[in-house]
């Protein structure tokens, strides 16, 4: 009788680190919008009031820059960019009509994977440097009233930047069925890794499937 081939794609440690980070922007992303203009102050109350949300914010984008750290550590190898993406993103028309049989065979990441890792690590470094400016119940003196505006103004563009990214992640991995369960549960069926990611398959076919 055949087996449904599944393959580990995330261990433990690597999902707690995802979800932590995952978590930690989202928060980010209410406090920081609450922030961002009159009418979303009302989300400030998600916090405990202004006072609580200004407090809390940085030290979770603490926890999210520290996270992210981690993930570039995990990730970054196999996210280097190569010839297969450069092929891949000439034929964008098959990736939006799902005619993958045209499309290169591709290792663990497509290149829209890639371009989002590389995009979410520059704008989070940004936000941690315009942010560490902005601090001013840590960093007060050490920077001019005009420098914190110009930080100010960057991090709000970044933001807007990294959401818009995160949009596009999550869209993308709603899209692709079968790509949830590899950030839940860690694994993916054979069939995922056939039709998505052939090289990363063969690679792991050759280690040995349990
Ligand atoms: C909040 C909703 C989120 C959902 C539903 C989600 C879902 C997923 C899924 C399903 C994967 C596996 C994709 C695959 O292996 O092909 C993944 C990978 C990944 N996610 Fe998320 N994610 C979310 C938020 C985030 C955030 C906020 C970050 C970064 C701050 C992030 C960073 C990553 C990274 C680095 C990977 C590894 C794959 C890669 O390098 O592209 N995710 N995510």
């Amino acid at each position: 009788m055949s087996r449904e081939i599944i393959l580990v794609r995330y261990k433990a440690g690597q999902r707690v680190n995802h979800w932590v980070g995952a978590l930690a922007l989202v928060l980010l992303m209410l406090s920081g919008l609450a922030f961002f203009h009159p009418s979303l102050f009302f989300l400030t109350n998600l916090f405990g009031g202004g006072q609580m949300a200004r407090m809390l914010h940085p030290w979770i984008g603490v926890v999210m820059a520290l996270s992210f750290i981690g993930m570039l550590i995990r990730f970054a190898r196999e996210n280097l960019w190569n010839r297969d993406d450069t092929a891949w993103m000439g034929r964008l028309g098959a990736v939006i009509s799902g005619d993958e049989e045209k499309l290169p065979e591709l290792g663990k990441y497509n290149a829209g994977q890639k371009l989002v890792f590389w995009g979410m690590a520059l704008g989070i470094l940004l936000l941690l440097a315009t942010g560490l400016i902005a601090w001013d119940s840590y960093f007060f003196d050490l920077t001019t009233i005009d420098q914190k505006r110009l930080a100010l103004l960057l991090h709000a563009m970044s933001a807007v930047g990294i959401i818009l990214l995160l949009i596009v992640h999550v869209y993308a991995a709603l899209w692709i069925k079968g790509s949830i369960r590899a950030m839940t549960d860690g694994t993916v069926t054979g069939g995922w890794a056939w039709r998505h990611h052939r090289k990363w398959l063969r690679a792991e076919a050759a280690k040995g499937i349990k």
